[in-house]
């Protein structure tokens, strides 16, 4: 098939060089020149997990054709794929000016037949609007909208893309929307072949499939069909969810703080009831990324709105912004008064990503900068982006290594629970402080260890 997917992002790039991978022919768009350039040369232009080794395989083969101009990228298309950045507005809603754009300059080119396919996370409604946009620009064509939400995570998006826990298809039209599950289950029988060539994948692969979160059943039982509306809440409502369980672990932390409970104790108790579930229960310095904080404005703005009352939803956001202040306090509570040199272990918004959009971990090293004290943070990926997002200031600086981080510090802090942090021998790394304690705000290691070392905290524990 012929297939034209639009923005280059998470999203749109990975699905891009699997389809090019099975063999179809697909032009991903983008409107950024340097983007469009680094894909030519055969590779991505963010860190993500056996991505580049995919993009290679779609630029060497000549499936994979990058471009610029939508004309060369939409006009013999049978599939749209829609993937543009739906950032936060102004006003706390999604700002749809980017998917808008991209559905009229696509829609000017296509051919009769065209099915569009929505996998940007927008507020219900939007598609409606975007067939008004489609049908004004080009009163004549035939066309199809689909709504086919992506529920990929940063750092495992190539594997989340191949394997899909479920696949929903929103829209009227059946026979568009059986074509959009054959496609992505010729993408799921590519799997064992796609592991197998990318060892870092397979590696992962491994992991992941034994941890459970791989589901047994046949594809179909993954196929989810709905209308329209319900698919662009689905995508929505699953992020808010996630969301309220992070906040809900984290207002239990702060319960437990304060009578001596340990929340990972409770929360493993809780979670092992099959109806509730462990998973996203984590209590920590709070959710971020370009997802859920968006997200859950989002729906707060759209429930709004509608005139629905949206304070649970609003309350899910209040607690996790407050989350690093609370981890300021308890850091102040641990007695060690400035000025007093911090070391920060972790940038990227979770393990396995550079991404530090509304990275806790970010937000953490300048609220402690803002402070008082003297922050040096670190990590494996995401230094470079952390300087664009969050500049040096006087009394906080980027270092390279681990080394730096404990040099002469009087704390020091883990912010992203990274493999390597959480593996780290610290007691090889504790002499070189000035004064031993440790705060652990991802509440991920083993607190009869570490306080053998230091003088250990972490959260509700
Ligand atoms: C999230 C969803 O998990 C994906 O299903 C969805 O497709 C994606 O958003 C999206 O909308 O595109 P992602 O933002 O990559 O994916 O990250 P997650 O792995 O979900 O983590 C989000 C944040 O929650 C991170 O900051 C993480 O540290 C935090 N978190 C997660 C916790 O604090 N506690 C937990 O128990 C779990």
């Amino acid at each position: 098939m012929n297939i034209s997917v639009i923005g280059t992002g998470y999203v749109g790039l990975t699905l891009s060089a699997l389809l090019s991978k099975a063999g179809h022919k697909v032009h991903c768009i983008d409107v950024v020149p340097e983007k469009i350039e680094t894909i030519k040369q055969g590779k991505s232009y963010f860190y993500e997990l056996g991505l580049d080794n995919l993009v290679k395989f779609g630029i060497d083969s000549g499936n994979l054709i990058p471009t610029l101009d939508y004309e060369e990228g939409v006009k013999d298309a049978d599939l749209v794929f829609l993937s543009v950045g739906t950032p936060s507005g102004e006003d706390g809603g999604w700002d749809l000016t980017y998917v808008y754009d991209a559905v009229a300059s696509a829609a000017k080119y296509i051919k009769d037949g065209t099915i569009f396919i929505q996998r940007s996370t927008v507020p219900v409604g939007t598609g409606k609007r975007a067939m008004v946009i489609i049908k004004e620009t080009n009163p004549d064509v035939k066309f199809t909208y689909l709504s086919s939400p992506e529920f990929l995570r940063e750092g495992s998006a190539v594997l989340d893309s191949i394997i899909q826990d479920r696949i929903v298809v929103g829209g009227d039209n059946d026979e568009a929307k059986q074509k959009i599950f054959d496609l992505f289950e010729e993408i799921e029988r590519m799997a064992d072949k796609i592991t197998e060539e990318t060892p870092e994948i397979h590696e992962y692969a491994c992991t992941y499939i034994m941890n459970g979160d791989h589901k047994e059943g046949t594809f179909k039982d993954k196929c989810v069909s709905t209308c329209l509306e319900s698919a662009e809440l689905i995508k929505v409502c699953s992020n808010t969810f996630l969301a309220t369980k992070i906040s809900f672990a984290n207002n239990v932390a702060r319960v437990c703080d304060q009578v001596g409970a340990n929340v990972n104790e409770v929360m493993n108790g809780v979670g092992l009831d099959r109806r509730i579930g462990r998973s996203f229960l984590y209590a920590g310095l709070g959710f971020g990324g370009g997802c859920f904080p968006k997200d859950v404005k989002g729906l707060i703005r759209s429930t709004e709105d509608l005139g629905v009352d949206a304070s649970l939803f609003q309350q899910v956001y209040d607690l996790n912004m407050s989350q690093v202040e609370y981890v300021v306090e308890q850091v102040k509570d641990m007695d060690i008064l400035p000025p007093t040199r911090i070391g920060v272990l972790g940038l990227a918004f979770k393990p396995g990503t550079s991404d530090v959009r509304v990275s806790p971990a970010c937000r953490l090293c300048q609220s402690l900068a803002r402070a008082g004290y003297d922050v040096v943070a670190t990590d494996p990926q995401a230094i470079e982006e952390s300087k664009k997002d969050y500049p040096e200031e006087k009394n906080f600086k980027y270092v390279e290594t681990t080394e730096e981080v404990f040099k002469d510090a009087d704390l020091v802090i883990l912010a992203t629970e990274w493999p390597e942090y959480k593996n780290l021998d610290y007691s090889k790394y504790a002499d070189a402080m000035k004064n031993k304690a440790f705060f652990d705000a991802r509440n991920c290691l083993d607190r009869k260890k570490m306080e053998e070392i230091f003088k250990f905290d972490n959260l509700g524990a």
